[in-house]
């Protein structure tokens, strides 16, 4: 116990700039790696289960990753497999995500989305999708004509349409800080600019070497790297995003069949430099390889945003640029030429030159391209046979709807 709150207290006072160096070894209870929305959720959860909690980030703040750099829709439900993780957590998550942005006053908006045909050939996906989603408990569709979606929205030019009134958007810098602030409130312990470099199972259990990220920083492909500090934490969440693989695969002793491969598909957005959005609802066109389609979508300020589209990318092979998120994160300005063609099949009004580059954020996938899509995945004792080990793969799109769910899921199984 002492050992712990005299490192959270380190962490929270200064980093683990205080730490003398010859790698002190201290236990701790409920370690979670990573302060994205989905380790906040899951630090939160954690602590009001009992545990007491500390997050190890290795960036200077919370949220830095792909939990900034998204299209923050709370998504209904619709596309995915039914009885996936996707589309349970969705579902769950979504709800539970509505109310607790209505207890804690974070700014959200149910706006609704309109997932629409422009072509023959389209409409019978709609169809399809109509009934996925209802397998999945999504019951509030509503199929429309052209002209009735036209009606609701005039500058959209569609064939037939799919009303999903209960898909919104949320402010997701409020809503992890509200999560933190939860966490912190129940003692949690957050530790940035410090980042989790190993892992080792042997008898004692699980065994977690911690740097200093500034430490890192000049560090050279393949060279070791010392800890400053070597942790023993009883629960162990690894929600590293996009390093969360590479991070499995440096944990020694986990039997690596269960670390799947990491692929890597970064989207870029436009925004529309005109000042009144031309549409009200969120616009989506059918789902394409990789992703949902180049959307239209709001946010809380109105701004008017195109986008995501897919671009696969090279993770690079130096884990330690992985774990200090240095990714490319460019937005490439002639990847526009591509946006203007698909979007003006619904949106046939847009202007030339009206598209200007925005932010890109990066799927952490578990499938390539050409592959079928991959599910969330949350592995545990019960999967890998490590006790209070669970890894998080491949949390992509609908993460953020998800946050609260997985945190939900995660302590009523793996919690005892
Ligand atoms: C383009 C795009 C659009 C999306 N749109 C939506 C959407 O509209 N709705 C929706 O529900 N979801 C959406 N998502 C998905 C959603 O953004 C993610 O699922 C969610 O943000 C994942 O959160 P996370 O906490 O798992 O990961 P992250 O936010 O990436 O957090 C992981 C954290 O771990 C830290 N870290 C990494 N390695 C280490 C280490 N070794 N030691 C310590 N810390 C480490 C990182 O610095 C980072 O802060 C979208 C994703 C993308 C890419
Ligand atoms: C984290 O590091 C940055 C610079 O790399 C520094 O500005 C910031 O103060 C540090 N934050 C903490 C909490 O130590
Ligand atoms: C890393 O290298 C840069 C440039 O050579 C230098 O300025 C910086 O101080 C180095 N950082 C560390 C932690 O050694």
């Amino acid at each position: 116990m002492l050992p712990l709150r005299r490192f959270a207290g380190a962490c929270r006072r200064r980093g683990l700039a205080g730490i003398a160096p010859g790698a002190p070894r201290e236990a701790a209870d409920a370690v979670v790696v990573g302060a994205g929305v989905v380790g906040l959720a899951v630090a939160r959860a954690l602590a009001m289960a009992g545990r007491e909690v500390v997050v190890v980030e290795a960036a200077p703040s919370f949220g830095t990753g792909t939990s900034s750099r998204n299209s923050e829709v709370i998504h209904a439900g619709i596309y995915y497999p039914p009885g996936s993780l996707k589309a349970s957590l969705c579902v769950r998550g979504r709800e539970m995500l509505y109310k607790y942005c209505a207890e804690r006053e974070i700014p959200h908006k149910q706006l609704g989305k309109l997932i629409v045909a422009t072509g023959v050939a389209e409409t019978a996906k709609l169809d399809m999708l109509l009934k996925n989603a209802k397998e999945n408990g999504v019951d509030d569709l509503q199929m429309m004509e052209g002209s009735e979606a036209m009606e609701m929205e005039p500058e959209l030019r569609c064939l037939k349409a799919l009303l999903s009134p209960r898909t919104g958007i949320v402010d997701s810098h409020s809503f992890m800080l509200s999560l933190l602030a939860d966490a912190e409130n129940l003692g949690t312990a957050i530790s940035y600019n410090t980042t989790v470099t190993n892992g080792y199972i042997g008898d004692e259990g699980l065994e977690l070497h911690i740097s200093e990220s500034k430490a890192l920083e000049n560090h050279s492909v393949g060279s070791p790297v010392s800890p400053q500090l070597i942790l023993f934490p009883k629960l162990l969440i690894n929600s590293a995003g996009l390093s969360a693989a590479p991070l499995a695969k440096r944990f020694h002793g986990l039997n690596q069949v269960f670390v799947p491969p990491a692929y890597y598909a970064r989207g870029c957005y436009f925004t529309l430099s005109q000042t009144k959005s031309p549409f009200s609802h969120l616009i989506y066109p059918l789902p394409e390889d990789g992703g949902i389609g180049v959307h239209v979508t709001l946010d809380l300020n109105g701004v008017v945003r195109f986008g995501p589209d897919v671009e696969w990318i090279d993770g690079g092979k130096d884990v330690t640029s992985c774990f200090l998120s240095r990714f490319d994160y460019s937005v490439n300005p002639t990847r526009c030429s591509k946006f203007y063609p698909v979007i003006r099949k619904y949106f046939p009004n847009l202007k030339d030159d009206s598209l200007e580059p925005s932010y890109s954020g990066i799927r952490p996938k578990l499938s390539g391209p050409g592959q079928p899509p991959s599910d969330f995945v949350i592995q545990g004792e019960d999967i890998h046979g490590v006790p209070g080990l669970v890894n998080l793969f491949g949390i992509e799109s609908p993460g953020l709807t998800s946050s609260l769910a997985i945190a939900e899921y995660i302590v009523s199984r793996y919690l005892r």
